[in-house]
């Protein structure tokens, strides 16, 4: 069951153009293009007359003209022209999806249209602030959606999957605090005085003596999870460097067992090294590869006993408060429906 009533990140802006493209989200499919005007359009894919897919067809200004049978609809969804006839029939319309371009992505909202307020799209202003700068990219994984919460929410599994690029030995070594801050969790672990950090920072930063780390996460419902992470040289040290990111990750459900991992790595220091830029988008790439490799196996085993029950232990506790927060959004939203029904 998904949360239905929240911003979903559909594409990046630039995969939005004048050619029709398909799409899942929430286990439909949908068609993207964009107006004369460079509005983004987000429609149901499947033409109401025989269920040919619109993505099939092509543009006329700003309508989508189905490949099939010629059924024409406008960016509202609604049947513009039928072939032989001067109307087209009542029922002949297509579910329009409001959908905003900003920060580079395009956010589709697939719950109540009236409901669908702009302001409610997280912060991410970072993708295009001139003092941050950074690169990012698609990451399809064959795994539900909240496995990929689970593995950002839970960094201890740096020291395990990703042993020569984010591991921080000491991670498992210092606890976490976990709060819920008007519908986000918020979930953060200092390591103070630590004599090594990862291999990943000390690239990008060139550390010799011990370090604090601090990680600090914000799960946003329905599908955002946004790393803040800084590390610098611990007080009483002779150095004073730092390296900080935000690593923003939407995780968009394509269907229940996979998802469109969108990802952008941020950072506000050496913003002129493009040597650094490609070391550190690759470097996150391969990381979230060792990612994908465990995830996806870890869904399989997850389908061997649906409805089981799995251990926790402490660092779990910001998974675990997530999951509860989605199901309270989510039975409050179908408690909703229920009501508007009756
Ligand atoms: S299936 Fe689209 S017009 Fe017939
Ligand atoms: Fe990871």
């Amino acid at each position: 069951m998904y949360l239905r009533n929240a911003w979903y990140v559909g594409a990046w802006a630039h995969e939005v153009t004048r050619e029709p493209f398909q799409r899942y989200m929430l286990d439909e499919p949908l068609v993207f293009y964009r107006t004369e005007a460079g509005d983004p359009v987000v429609l149901d894919d499947r033409c109401c007359h025989r269920f040919a897919p619109l993505s099939a067809g092509w543009l006329d200004g700003d309508d989508i003209v189905c490949g099939y049978h010629g059924f024409t609809f406008d960016p509202s969804g609604t049947c513009v022209a039928v072939p032989g006839l001067d109307k087209a029939p009542k029922k002949a319309r297509q579910n329009s999806y409001p959908a905003v371009e900003k920060w580079g992505w395009v956010f589709v909202w697939m719950g109540e249209a009236d409901q669908a307020d702009e302001s409610k799209i997280p912060d991410f202003h970072y993708m295009d602030d001139p003092e941050w700068t950074g690169l990012g990219e698609t990451l399809p994984i064959k795994a539900a959606h909240y496995l990929i919460y689970e593995n950002l929410l839970d960094l201890t599994h740096a020291k395990y999957v990703h042993k020569t690029t984010l591991a921080t030995d000491d991670v498992t070594g210092f606890p976490l605090s976990v709060e819920d801050v008007d519908d986000t969790i918020v979930v953060r672990r200092s390591m103070i005085g630590i004599e090594k950090t990862s291999p990943f920072f000390n690239r990008c930063a060139g550390f010799t003596e011990p370090v604090d780390h601090t990680q600090h996460i914000t799960f946003t419902p329905a599908s955002y999870i946004m790393i803040n992470t800084r590390v610098q040289s611990a007080a009483g040290t002779t150095e004073n460097k730092f390296a900080e990111f935000r690593i923003i990750n939407a995780l968009t459900p394509e269907t229940s067992k996979t998802t469109h991992y969108f990802w952008n790595l941020m950072r506000n220091f050496s913003l002129d090294d493009s040597e650094l830029n490609d070391w550190v988008f690759n470097g996150n790439r391969g990381a979230f590869a060792e990612d994908k490799v465990i995830i996806e196996k870890q869904q399989e085993m997850w389908d061997t006993v649906p409805g089981a029950k799995p251990v926790p232990f402490p660092h779990d506790k910001g998974v675990i408060q997530s999951g509860k927060l989605m199901d309270r959004l989510i039975a409050a939203e179908q408690a909703a429906k229920k009501v508007a029904a009756e």
